[in-house]
């Protein structure tokens, strides 16, 4: 059996969630990430019929029985995942009962567990899994421009969306659907899950008001990019949002850029 210290989905864990942690997305314990993994990339590493412990998630995600995911852990800082990962990470499956996660490695002292928001997490890997079968990720992150921007912008999904896009001209190209927005609400719950994951079926990345951004995508460094696009455009919004606007990029131009790069957008969010 392979040493999993040297596996690539832990290697990749610890180099986003350093580069997050520097971006200040991360502050604290702030932040959690969910990464689905086969069973025969997990086998190499690891004997898949040797269960740690067992978690209660509070809930039951049918769809996922039997898949597994390697996931941060609740009050773990992301600045010290890179330092010890078999402290700060733990890799999960979900058991037959739908509703059971069964550690097989990590969360090391023996008393941790995942992420306070794996109902959203993985309630939003559901969501994802039934429109694109290849999204293997989930990120949850706080940063500060698209925080800051949720205090300062209306929190309806088409404007928010409209304005990104406007900061800066890739956004259409990077998330031509546009952003969900989820008004302030309890985290860690099941309901922030159940309401995360219904937005998911629309858009790739969520905003949660005045606390922070839900991104999916089919590996990491996509799922990166694009919470980094959205966060490059909320601090172009947040340098600009008191000073007189005199140029933007117009609805027309919006339009031509979708159409230029062929994606699917939002053609209702758009005038032109
Ligand atoms: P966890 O430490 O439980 O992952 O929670 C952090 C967080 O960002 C809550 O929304
Ligand atoms: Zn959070």
């Amino acid at each position: 059996m392979k040493d999993i210290m040297t596996a690539p989905f832990v290697k990749e864990m610890c180099e986003t969630t350093a580069n997050m942690y520097r971006l200040y997305w991360d502050e604290r314990n702030g932040g959690n990430i969910s990464y689905l993994l086969h069973e025969d990339e997990v086998a190499e590493y690891l004997d898949t019929t040797k269960v740690i412990r067992t978690f209660d998630t509070g809930f039951e995600a049918p769809d996922l029985i039997g898949k597994y995911f390697i996931v941060t852990g609740s009050g773990k800082y992301f600045k010290n995942v890179e330092k010890d990962p078999e402290d700060n990470m733990g890799i999960i499956r979900i058991a037959e009962d739908g509703t059971t996660a069964e550690l097989l490695w990590g969360f090391k002292d023996g008393v941790s567990r995942p992420t306070s928001e794996l109902p959203a997490h993985l309630m939003s890997h559901q969501a994802r899994l039934k429109v694109d079968p290849e999204n293997r990720v989930v990120l949850h992150c706080h940063p500060t421009n698209i925080l800051a921007m949720t205090y300062v912008h209306e929190l309806d999904a088409k404007k928010f969306s409209h304005t990104l896009w406007e900061m800066s001209t890739e956004c259409i190209v990077v998330f031509p659907e546009g952003v969900e927005v989820l008004p302030w609400m309890l985290c860690g719950t099941n309901s922030i899950g159940e309401a995360t994951a219904e937005k998911m079926q629309n858009a790739r990345v969520v905003l949660w008001a005045m606390h922070g951004i839900y991104g999916a995508g089919k590996d990491l460094d996509e799922t990166f990019g694009l919470v980094e696009t959205v966060e490059k455009a909320a601090m172009i919004y947040m340098k600009i949002a008191h000073l007189p606007k005199v140029n933007t990029i117009q609805d027309s131009e919006l339009k031509e850029l979708a159409e230029y790069f062929g994606v699917d957008y939002r053609k209702d969010y758009l005038e032109a």
